[in-house]
């Protein structure tokens, strides 16, 4: 077993204020770039997106869909469930599951075979999974601040930190942290 000094517990934590949906998608943006400039792909990543409903969290991830290169529509998969797009050699799956109805829908998604090197999973909805859901990398949390949102991102794995650790070097979402740890 390793160090513990070998293996530092996740700790990079951001909060953002987003006073309309073009800076949901700022961030979403950043968060592709990020993802590329960290160079996560390789290694695969999941995304939560957790919030009430018409929170911002298909906004986000729409966003850093096309920023990555997904060049058709990003729709929300609140039926289909799952949506595929695939951009060079990376698997990009979004998934919403608000309305799985049961257990067995949740295990016939498949969505740990979906999950690796080269997938990154965005997943509105985690909660409503249960143990069918692979875990997250970054959790990303959106809570309503009047008309506008805030923003709060957790990496929980070290894969999840180092894109959150590049996502903090963004010049463009400097207007909008509103902690620095
Ligand atoms: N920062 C923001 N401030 C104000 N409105 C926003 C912000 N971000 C997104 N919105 C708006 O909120 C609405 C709902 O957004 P969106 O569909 O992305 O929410 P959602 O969290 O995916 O909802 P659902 O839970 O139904 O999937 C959209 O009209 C979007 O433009
Ligand atoms: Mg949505």
């Amino acid at each position: 077993m390793g160090a513990p000094y070998n293996n530092p517990m996740p700790k990079t934590h951001l909060d953002f204020d987003l006073p309309d949906s073009g800076v949901t998608e700022a961030l979403g943006a950043a968060l592709a770039r990020a993802f590329t400039g960290a160079s996560v792909g390789a290694r695969g990543a999941v995304l939560y997106l957790r919030g009430e409903l018409g929170s911002g969290k298909t906004t986000c991830a729409r966003s850093l869909l096309h920023a990555l290169g997904v060049l058709s529509i990003v729709r929300s998969p609140t039926y289909t469930l799952v949506d595929t797009y695939s951009v060079g050699a990376l698997n990009c799956v979004h998934v919403d599951l608000y309305r799985l109805r049961s257990w067995p829908e949740v295990e016939e998604l498949g969505l740990r075979d979906l999950t690796g090197p080269y997938y990154l999973m965005l997943i509105e909805w985690p909660e409503k999974g249960g143990d069918a859901v692979p875990h997250a990398d970054v959790d990303l949390h959106l809570r309503y601040a009047g008309d506008s949102r805030v923003a709060t991102l957790r990496a929980v794995t070290e894969v999840g930190d180092a894109w959150l650790a590049k996502l903090a070097l963004d010049a463009s979402l400097v207007p909008y942290v509103s902690n620095l740890t």
